[in-house]
């Protein structure tokens, strides 16, 4: 009777004897099954350095390689050529090497080479190959942000301990200097805890990324209170904060803080960057998708100042990137603030948009999906 195992039909065939090469090509099945669940995209070569069998992620590394097809037709690099070679010619521990692809565009590539048993005559070697571009491109972003940081706080760091000096050596008894030396210590001071704030936020929203906000918030609140609590600096400078909010009830789903922390940046840089006894505009809107039935909330913060030159758009959010840093450092900013609303609006799955106009002003607008109502 045949043999039956938790439901399944299992037929009663002996199993067919192993001779070498029987062994040898249920052993080449068995590698094909390996090579298909590798995570890496992978192929294997036979003796002749052709493509025996690949594993469908190697299409979307490399379109232009088939199974049949020579691989020195296929690749150039001397070093991966080199390591096949060697390879081949006598058993060897995985050799692994890096080169990068210019086709269909740049990329950094890590490839393993590894010998299997001579006696799998399709399959004597298999190849694995990891793009680590993108990884190189985090490392570097990571390293540059490091080297940024250090800078930043190096410059007013510098600076106190130069003032500092200068108080204990040749200015000790110049009470004229003191006074004036002591002003400047304190705004370096000042300059440093701001980019350590703005630092921690930065790393705080990081750490947040994958945690969906919890909260719900009316956007046109969060609005008056940004207004409210930016007012007393619009007035200092003399410019003009208005305020254009929905009447009805317009609920986000949101971290409430990081909502009020993003839209506060945005209207501090209309108030720094925006003209002298000027007019910044924070208007709330709805717009509907009749298709879909739902709708979305945007809140937007318009400025009339000089505007931003269209080449520097889609580099704004960048970690320290400033159209003009000099000015920038001079009215207390870090370079760091829209990174923060960027990274918050990434964390709310909403979205910024920056528009400007050399000569007439900017808007910066951040939209989300509205939540229904009760
Ligand atoms: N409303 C604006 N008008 C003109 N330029 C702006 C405006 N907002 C931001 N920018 C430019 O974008 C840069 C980056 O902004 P941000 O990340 O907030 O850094 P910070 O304000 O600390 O310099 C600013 O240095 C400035 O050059
Ligand atoms: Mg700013």
């Amino acid at each position: 009777m045949a043999p039956f195992n938790r439901g399944v039909y299992l037929p009663s065939v002996a199993p067919p004897k192993q001779t070498d090469r029987t062994r040898a090509a249920s052993s080449d099945d068995s590698w094909r099954a390996i090579i298909n669940a590798l995570p890496d995209a992978a192929l294997t070569i036979d003796a002749n350095g052709v493509i025996s069998h690949q594993n469908e992620k190697i299409p979307s590394l490399f379109p232009e390689m088939r199974v049949g097809k020579a691989m020195d037709q296929l690749q150039r690099d001397p070093d991966l050529m080199s390591a096949i070679a060697k390879a081949l010619e006598a058993p060897c521990l995985a050799i692994v090497v890096k080169f990068v692809e210019r086709f269909p565009f740049t990329r950094t590539i890590e490839a393993t080479v590894t010998r299997l048993d001579p006696r799998l005559e399709s399959a004597c070697l298999v190849i694995t190959f990891r793009d680590l571009t993108e990884h190189e491109r985090l490392e570097r972003m990571r390293a540059d942000f490091v080297a940024n940081a250090s800078h930043e706080l190096r410059t007013p760091l510098a600076a106190l301990q130069g003032y500092v000096e200068t108080l204990q050596g040749p200015a000790r008894d110049d009470e004229a200097a003191r006074v004036r030396f002591l002003g400047i210590m304190l705004s370096q001071a000042q300059r440093m805890s701001r980019l350590v704030d703005d630092l921690l936020s930065l790393s705080r929203v990081e750490m947040r990324a994958h945690l969906t906000p919890q909260g719900r918030a009316d956007i046109s609140d969060i609005a008056a209170d940004v207004v409210q609590s930016l007012e007393s600096i619009a007035s200092q400078q003399g410019t003009a904060i208005e305020l254009t909010r929905l009447n009805d009830p317009a609920f986000i789903r949101a971290d409430r803080d990081e909502v009020v922390q993003a839209l506060q940046n945005l209207v501090h840089n209309a108030l720094k960057y925006g003209r002298e006894n000027g007019r910044v505009r924070v208007i709330v809107t709805r717009q509907n998708d009749a298709k879909s039935g739902s709708s979305k909330l945007s809140v937007s913060v318009k400025d009339d100042g000089h505007g931003i030159e269209a080449n520097h758009l889609p580099r704004l959010v960048e970690r320290f990137y400033r159209v003009n840093p000099a000015s920038s450092r001079e009215k207390g900013g870090t370079g760091l603030g829209l990174a923060i609303v960027k990274h918050i609006m990434a964390r709310h799955r909403g979205d910024l948009t920056i528009a400007s106009e050399l000569g007439s002003g900017s808007t910066f607008t951040l939209s989300f999906d509205e939540l229904p109502v009760g």
